[in-house]
């Protein structure tokens, strides 16, 4: 007799308010992940202490685990007891769901295919931080948000899915990370839905999807 399939257990990594990690729980909940991918949140951990997306967290019912790195003396110590942490929940997948830490190659290699993040920018336009302020700056008449899978550059490696806005004239800093934000809400929660499903699938370095019409892939609103 075979097997049967393991389940998907998820990790999502946070350092903060927790809105996109709210997002990914809501979306497991209310599109049943469970049923319909076998898929269930694990484990909540945060590189900071008593961050909102720990309570939000045990909202849900979600075992948190803090590992604090002001108590680490390099990223080397700190990034292996992440991986212990995280690997106690045998992840299939793990989500840096506005984890604010720049992880160390060893990190990204021990996780290779099966790390994501989220970066409220339309990649490759502004890696790193203040990327609403940068997009105004430089003036740009499309702005957006980025799922895609962690490599050893930061900000970069394969694009899981996107979503785009145009920048009003009258946008501030503020104005602009509201509606980002909000787009990240919807586009988070998809593309990890499109992970677990099978319908995009990294291969050989590229993101191959499948069995995904043109408007859901292209899709801007939540
Ligand atoms: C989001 O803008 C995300 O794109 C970035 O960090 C922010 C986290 O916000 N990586 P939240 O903690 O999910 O509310």
């Amino acid at each position: 007799m075979s097997e049967p399939p393991s389940p998907k257990n998820i990790v999502c990594l946070i350092s903060g308010r927790g809105s996109n990690l709210e997002a990914i729980l809501r979306a497991a909940r209310e599109e049943n992940w469970a049923d319909i991918a076998d898929a269930h949140i694990a484990a909540v951990v945060s590189n900071r202490p008593a961050v909102g997306g720990l309570a939000i967290a045990r909202d849900y019912g979600v075992p948190t685990r803090v590992l604090d790195h002001t108590g680490y003396s390099s990223r080397e110590a700190f990034d292996a007891d992440l991986g212990a942490a995280i690997d106690a929940f045998d992840p299939a997948l793990v989500i840096l769901a506005g984890f604010l830490r720049v992880l160390t190659p060893a990190f990204v290699a021990r996780y290779a295919g099966r790390l994501i993040n989220i970066h409220p920018s339309l990649l490759p336009a502004f890696p790193g931080l203040a990327t609403h302020r940068r997009a105004i700056e430089a003036g740009v008449r499309v702005h957006g948000a980025t799922v895609h899978f962690v490599t050893g550059e930061l900000d970069a490696g394969p694009i899981i899915g996107q979503a785009a806005l145009a920048v009003d004239p009258a946008d501030t800093e503020e104005s602009l990370a509201a509606r980002v934000l909000a787009m990240e809400h919807a586009l988070l929660p998809r593309c990890v839905r499109w992970l677990l499903t099978g319908a995009v699938r990294l291969e050989n370095g590229r993101v191959a999807v499948r069995g995904l019409s043109r408007q859901e892939l292209l899709r801007c609103e939540p």
